[in-house]
Order: structure tokens, then C-alpha cells, then sequence
């Protein structure tokens, strides 16, 4: 099925890729949101050209303030409503009660476990009835993405998975924002390349990899949120959360 689509699109533009898709998917495709440039540009393609498919956003309750600003521009922008899910309430008090508001700080697991409860666990719930889920990921972004292809398998949230902007390099971002007025998170101005939730992102200096600012205490090859990665550990725990 993946090699198929690939052959079948893999030499279109973006918009017709995704009006192709759009089509194949009726009802059951949806675009993941952070809104990080890259995820800037997908958004303007999609809601631009009226495509059929629908945009969410997980709000983590971390997020910067910056980010909520960007999400009421992009509404205000194209007319729409960018679709939010939320983590469950009492997964959140459970795990500020025991191990207080910044446990993602103290080890992996912890951190982990938070992602899970904020990010990994809506996100299942978003993609519950979608059968293609599209991403703003790109290759070049992590040492844990250079394999990144346009289409792939996800057994994680058993989906297929499409990543149109796998092969863009940060200068093409940087061009289809400023060639078609995109708005954009303003921390992007003040060296945040990559952004996350507020407690688990910081500024890069010159120099440093795209995603240094993100979980900077951690080993680079360590830094997923689950989001993004196959892993039982990450099934494991969207069952535990659900019992
Ligand atoms: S992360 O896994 O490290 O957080 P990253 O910030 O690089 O991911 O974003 C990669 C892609 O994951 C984005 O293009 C977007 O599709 C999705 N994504 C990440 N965070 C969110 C979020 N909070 N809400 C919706 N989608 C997200
Ligand atoms: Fe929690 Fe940080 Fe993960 Fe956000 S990025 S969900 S605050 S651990």
C-alpha cells in the first residue's frame, strides 16, 4: 500500500500530493499541528486551497504563550478552526499530585511519562478514525529522522503516515514563509528553532543543531516525545493509561 502511494505520488507538488490524498482518504486524513514553521507551511496548502482535511493541534497545557498566539493568528488567517485535544484531566492531576509540576526534569522516564499523558495519549485519540496522518517532519531535522521517507507504516497509532516536507532543508521553510506571508511562532525570530512545550525548550546559539533547544538535557539520540517513534515502552503506556 505505501509503495504503491509512493509511486503514485512522489512526483506531484505538495498541493496535488495532498489533494490526492484528500481524495483517497476522504473523511479519515488529518494534519498534526505544533505550529512550528514547518507545520506553518502544510496548514497555509491545506486551508489555502479549501483541501478536505481536517487540522488539530495537541495542547499540552505547557505551551508558550508565543504558540497560542500563533494558533489565534492562523484561525483568524484562514478562516478556521484549528482543532485542539487536550490530555485527560485526571492523568494530569495524578501526575502533578505525586511527583510535583516540573517531574519531567528528573529523568527520562519521567519525562516520558509526561509526554505520554500530554501528548501521546490525544494524540490517539485524534487519530482514532484517521487512517492517513500527515506530519510537518523533516529529515534533516534529528539524528533519529534522517531515514525518514514520505510514506510509511505507523503501527504506533496504526495509521500510514505522510510526510511531505521530508526533504525540504531549512532554507526552503524559510523561503515559502517569507515568499507567501505565512504567520509564524514570533520565538522563531529569538532562536527557538524548534519548538515544544515552554519547560522543555530553549533557544539555540549559533552553531548548535536544530533541535538542541529541545529536551537540552538529554542524550540527542534520546530525544523523541513518542510521538514519533514504533516502540512497545510507547503502546505499553497508551494501555496503561487507558486502563
Ligand atoms: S516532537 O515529537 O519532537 O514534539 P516536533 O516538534 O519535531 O515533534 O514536530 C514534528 C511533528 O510532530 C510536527 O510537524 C507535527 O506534525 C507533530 N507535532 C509535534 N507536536 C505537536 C503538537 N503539540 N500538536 C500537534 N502535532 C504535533
Ligand atoms: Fe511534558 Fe515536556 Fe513532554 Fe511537554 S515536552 S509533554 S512538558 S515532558
Amino acid at each position: 500500500m505505501v509503495k504503491q502511494l509512493t509511486e503514485k505520488i512522489n512526483k506531484k507538488s505538495i498541493k496535488e500530493q495532498l489533494e490526492f490524498l484528500a481524495k483517497q482518504f476522504k473523511g479519515k486524513i488529518a494534519f498534526s499541528t505544533s505550529f512550528g514553521q514547518e507545520d506553518q507551511i502544510i496548514t497555509d496548502i491545506i486551508l489555502k486551497n479549501t483541501i478536505s482535511i481536517d487540522v488539530f493541534t495537541l495542547d499540552t497545557g505547557r505551551m508558550f504563550e508565543e504558540t497560542y498566539k500563533v494558533w489565534n493568528k492562523t484561525n483568524e488567517k484562514y478562516n478556521t478552526k484549528i482543532i485542539p485535544y487536550f490530555p485527560v484531566k485526571e492523568d494530569v492531576e495524578k501526575m502533578l499530585l505525586e511527583k510535583g509540576t516540573h517531574s519531567f526534569y528528573n529523568s527520562i522516564e519521567d519525562r516520558k511519562e509526561c509526554c505520554n499523558i500530554r501528548k501521546v495519549h490525544p494524540l490517539k485519540r485524534a487519530l482514532k478514525n484517521v487512517d492517513l496522518w500527515i506530519t510537518g517532519l523533516r529529515a534533516e531535522q534529528s539524528v533519529t529522522r534522517t531515514e525518514l521517507a514520505l510514506l510509511e507504516e505507523n503501527k504506533t497509532f496504526n495509521t500510514i503516515k505522510f510526510n511531505p516536507l521530508t526533504a525540504w532543508t531549512i532554507n526552503d521553510v524559510l523561503k515559502y514563509l517569507k515568499e507567501n506571508n505565512v504567520p509564524y511562532n514570533e520565538l522563531h525570530d529569538k532562536g527557538f528553532l524548534s519548538i515544544g512545550c515552554s519547560p522543555c525548550t530553549r533557544a539555540i546559539k549559533e552553531g548548535e543543531d536544530i533541535r538542541a533547544g529541545r529536551w537540552w538535557w538529554e542524550s540527542k539520540d534520546k530525544k523523541e516525545c513518542g510521538l514519533h517513534v514504533e516502540q512497545s515502552e510507547n503502546i505499553i503506556s497508551i494501555k496503561k493509561l487507558k486502563e
